[in-house]
């Protein structure tokens, strides 16, 4: 995150001074010399901490800190001022303020003022952050609770549609005109059931944790399925580690995983694209499992990007909007993490950490 400050002070000197040797700080300062300007420089550009004068012409620096922070309630002031004037630090305090400097103060004053707002302003983010991830989490476990109840009924309920509809369909004249009809219906119980696999597969990814599996045999399942029909026109190459990778999860889920992310890039390539896959070990503290799928295809909008991980969330006609949200719920269940962007070159870019065992514990296992 870009460190911006907005100094607001009619003393241009202390200013311009000011913000050079906070540069050197490597903060990003703007400068105002009155209320107004300091109100359309907030307008105008995201501003973390501000530094404000109390004493600023014949405007009211306790008022503009009231107004300021009315307007604009993430951000992080501190006042300053010449006159050391208890009832003035008061007042500002009161409106809002965090922090209150008297001048003339040194450099490494301020800066240790200014380091305490900036890593205010990282907790909050980090809180942010993690209420959204609760937030996404809560989402799925009630739609995968949603998904395990209504899934088994569902498929019961579907085997007996599909089994009378079959039966209809034989008994059919050759040339009936009611044919289509029920070749119609059992195609359309045909998508219903393969949706209630999908919603059972979501559900099935809160279950118990796996013995460690070599991630590398689901990977090249999920490879050779798709790599001879459905993703038949499209170029994937596969990049494993030598040794293997092994991590407690179960293996249909990893395969579901990755299908899921090829038949996404398909959709995006056109079945026509590139998709490369990478699998390999991370030590970062502790040992994780770093698979990454990156296709070639127009890559995630903005607004795409907002909303992929919400289960349901789909720009496709006939999609379902559960493949990255079930990726994301295995993530979370197994203790690794799930996150999507767009790669160097535009497309989309898949990465899914997964905990797993180091080498030192690979080394007792059966390689
Ligand atoms: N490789 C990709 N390139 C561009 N956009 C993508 C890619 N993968 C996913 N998306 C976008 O993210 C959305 C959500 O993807 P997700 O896999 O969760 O659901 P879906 O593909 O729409 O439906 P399904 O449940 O059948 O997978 C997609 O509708 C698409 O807009
Ligand atoms: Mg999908």
């Amino acid at each position: 995150m870009n460190r911006r400050l907005l100094i607001i002070d009619d003393d241009a000197d202390f200013a311009v001074a000011t913000s050079r040797a906070l540069a050197l700080e490597n903060l990003d300062c703007r400068i105002a010399p009155d209320g107004a300007t300091a109100f359309a420089l907030l307008e105008a550009e995201p501003v973390q901490v501000a530094l404000l004068d109390i004493r600023l012409g014949q405007e009211d620096g306790v008022e503009i800190a009231a107004r300021l922070l009315a307007r604009h309630p993430g951000l992080i002031l501190v006042i300053m001022t010449a006159y050391a004037s208890v009832d003035s630090a008061i007042a500002a305090l009161k409106a809002g303020a965090y922090d209150y400097l008297r001048k003339p103060f040194f450099l490494d004053q301020l800066m240790r003022a200014l380091e305490r707002c900036f890593q205010l302003v990282e907790l909050r983010a980090a809180k942010a952050r993690a209420e959204r991830q609760l937030a996404l989490l809560h989402r799925i476990e009630v739609t995968s609770q949603l998904a395990a109840g209504l899934s088994h009924d569902f498929k019961n309920m579907l085997a007996v549609i599909q089994a009378n509809v079959t039966v209809i369909e034989d008994g059919l004249p050759i040339g009936d005109g009611l044919f289509p009809y029920a070749r119609d219906a059992r195609k359309a119980v045909q998508s219903a059931d393969g949706l209630v696999q999908r919603l059972m597969g979501f559900a099935r990814n809160g279950s118990a944790p796996a013995a460690p599996v070599d991630l590398r045999d689901p990977i090249r399942a999920a490879v050779s399925l798709l790599g001879g029909t459905l993703c038949a026109g499209m170029t994937i190459r596969c990049d494993l580690p030598d040794h293997p990778l092994r991590s407690p999860v179960a293996p249909e889920q990893i395969q579901t995983a990755l299908v899921n992310l090829l038949i996404n890039a398909r959709d995006a390539t056109g079945g026509q694209g590139r998709v490369d896959i990478v699998l390999q070990h991370l030590s970062q503290g502790s040992d994780y499992a770093r698979l990454v799928v990156e296709d070639d295809g127009p890559g995630f909008s903005a607004a795409t990007l907002e909303r992929v991980m919400e289960p349901l969330f789909t720009t496709k006609p006939e999609g379902t909007g559960l493949g990255l949200a079930m990726i994301q719920h295995l993530a979370l269940v197994t203790g690794g993490s799930f996150g999507v962007g767009n790669g160097v070159m535009g497309g989309a870019r898949a990465v899914l950490d997964l905990p797993c065992l180091g080498q030192d514990q690979l080394s007792g296992a059966n390689m």
